[in-house]
Parts: C-alpha cells; structure tokens; sequence
C-alpha cells in the first residue's frame, strides 16, 4: 500500500539533524571515553534538583503526569525575570519550542531567515512545516544582525532566528547590537532570539527582556548550565498574545513530571549557575591555553564550548574522525569557511586530559 503522506511529508528526506553519540557509539562497537559534542553539561545537576526527584519519587513514583500548566515552574520564572506568568511558556526544550513556533507561524511557502551554518534544528522544522528558508553568510565568526535584517525586509521573511551565544561559533554579539536589530525589525516579522547558552556569558550579557514587544520572542533551557539535557525542558518568554498561541497548539503533557520538578528546584539553588559558570570558564581557558600552546587559533567563546581554528577542513575532519576512533565524541561547524574549525567542549577534567592526548598525537601525526 502507498502511504498517504501529505505532499510536504512526502517531499521530505527521513533525516535527523543531527547524528546522535548512541548512534556513533553503536558503530564503533564502543562507548565514548569523552563526551565532548553535544555541548551538554559536564558538572552535573543541582543537589537541590535531585533530592526534589527522589522525594517526588517517594509520593508518585512516575506514575503521575505533569502539571499541564506548568504553574509552579512558570511562576518561579515569572518571578525571576520580572515578567508575567502569561508571558511564559514551558515545553520539551528550545527544540521542541522552536517546532511550535514554526507551526504556529509559518505556511508552506512562506519566507524564513537564518544564518548560514547556524543550529540546524531550526532549519529541520522550518522544512517540515514548508517554510521557504533564506540563509545569510556569518560575519567574520559572529551571526550578522544587519544582513539577517536586509534578507527580512527583502523576502518579506516572516521570521528571523537568531542564536545568541551563536552555535556552532560560541561567539555572541552585544546586548546594544541585539536591540538595535530588534528596534529595526521589518514590520510583520518575528525575531527568533535563541538563548541557550545566555548562563555562560560572561563579557557580554542578553539584551534586556520587552514583554511589550510582539516581535520577539526569546528561547531559554535548563539543557546546558543546569545539566538536564536528558530531562527535556525549556521556555520561551514572550507578549502574552503570541505566548496564547502555543496554549492553543502544544502538547500539553509533553513536558515530564520530573523535568518541571527538577527545574524549579534548580532555580532554588543558588549556588549552581555561579558554580557552574566557573568550571565552564576553567575549562574554556584549558581550551584557549591548550591552542596557544599548538598555535592554533581560537574564537573566544561565551558558551560550553570552544571553536578551534585547524587551518582546512581537511585536517579538521580528519581530526574528527581519529578522536572519534579514539572514543572521543566532538562536533565540527559543517559550512565553509567555519568547516576548519573544531567544536570542543569543556568536560571533565578526564574527559580533557583524554582529548588533549588524542588530539595532540593525531596533530603531530597529521602534520608529519
Ligand atoms: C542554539 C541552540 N538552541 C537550542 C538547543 C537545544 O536546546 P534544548 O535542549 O532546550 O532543546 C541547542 C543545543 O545544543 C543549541 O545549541
């Protein structure tokens, strides 16, 4: 029988836009030794988080489902940023969040902006919904605010993303230079401001939040600085009229009863994001000193990882390939011109040593 697929469906490649480290691993025939890729944390999860989990587990085991509204958590957040609870939406991850807007907002057809070689999740959704993308070279390492805005005006482009701290780069722009994109946004069309790193700043800090605004909508997860990738759980802040929309299209237990209790207790925790910030920092220098040390360059970076300059793609893929063999997991930028770099992320201090020995050998192996 032919599947009836509707044509978009239909026209789609089955792809993931990533690979996964398990699917890796299961081609290896063996676990990573590093898991340095995904830019997951490192250093774990608040104690606050755990002892909220267990003691959950205590009541309910897993057997309830989670709060539909995510009231508890949203309002914690509603508190913290100095924003209303209506101005909040909770869902499984920036991932599954940048999904919903898609939907929400984009028919086949209509016009998309991003920067070229920027986090491709976004780009899988907007080609499952039928979105027409339009990309726009980097400038020099960092996404180009004033060219996503000239490819909006020109393609009438409905929404623009942009990820600051950027992924694959680490680089990020200023809070001023963010909101003079945001100021100058064409008429019609929404700024998709991926967060996701925003813990890790640390020599520049977010454009201050406008829930006034409808233009923008801004993209945060416990993914990264609070170590619950595995637990899928992120928001988006935005005016409270675009924020309804996702109450009228998302999956409403899509976010697990341990995720939101974890993620309120993580925000209890004072001492996690200043505690984890500096291992980040430690480890971003181990990175920088082990460059300069081989006389690569690198990028300074306001994320968990670090781009590494190796001069060719060649050699960067070659890299990749040998500290894979070697149970070390990394990612590399796949667009030119950033395809010669690296993408390496802080880890454990084992996790270092292992990638600072396999990389140092397969250099001087590769350059004999
Ligand atoms: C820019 C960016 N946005 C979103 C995500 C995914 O966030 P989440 O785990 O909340 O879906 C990542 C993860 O690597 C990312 O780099």
């Amino acid at each position: 029988m032919s599947i009836p697929f509707t044509p978009l469906v239909q026209a789609l490649p089955a792809s993931v836009p990533f690979t996964g480290p398990e699917t890796l691993e299961r081609r290896l025939g063996a676990p990573f030794r590093a898991r340095l890729g995904a830019n997951e944390s490192a250093f774990g999860l608040s104690e606050l988080a755990i002892q909220a989990m267990h003691d959950q587990i205590g009541i309910s085991g897993c057997s309830w489902y989670g709060d539909p509204e995510n009231h508890q958590l949203r309002s914690r957040l509603s508190r913290i940023h100095g924003i209303g609870m209506e101005n909040i939406c909770v869902d499984a991850g920036i991932d599954a969040l940048l999904g919903l807007t898609v939907r929400m907002l984009i028919q086949p057809g209509d016009a998309v902006v991003t920067s070229l070689g920027a986090y491709p999740t976004f780009n899988y959704h907007v080609n499952g919904f039928g979105g027409q993308l339009h990309t726009v070279p980097y400038a020099d390492h960092h996404e180009d605010p004033e060219a996503l805005l000239e490819s909006a005006a020109r393609h009438k482009a409905r929404l623009v993303y942009l990820s600051n701290p950027d992924n694959p780069m680490g680089t990020s722009l200023s809070a001023d230079t963010v909101q003079s994109m945001i100021e100058r946004l064409p008429a019609g069309c929404i700024l998709l401001l991926d967060e996701a790193y925003a813990e890790f700043m640390t020599d520049q800090h977010p454009a201050p939040l406008n829930m006034d605004n409808p233009q923008v909508l801004r993209f945060r997860t416990f993914s990264k600085a609070y170590g619950m990738a595995g637990m899928r759980i992120g928001y988006v802040m935005g005016h409270v009229d675009v924020i309804s929309g996702f109450n009228r299209i998302r999956n409403h237990f899509a976010v697990n009863r341990l995720a939101q209790i974890a993620a309120d207790a993580s925000l209890q925790d004072d001492e996690m994001l200043p505690r984890v910030s500096q291992l980040v920092s430690d480890g971003r220098q181990r990175i920088y000193d082990l460059a300069e040390k081989l006389q690569l360059p690198c990028l300074p970076s306001s994320t968990n990882f670090v781009a590494v300059d190796l001069g060719s793609a060649e050699l960067a893929n070659h890299l990749l390939q040998r500290l894979e063999q070697a149970g070390v997991f990394l990612r590399k930028p796949m667009v030119p011109p950033h395809d010669r770099f690296l993408r390496v992320g802080v880890g454990t201090s084992d996790e270092h040593d292992l990638f600072v020995r396999e990389f140092q050998t397969g250099l001087e192996q590769s350059v004999r």
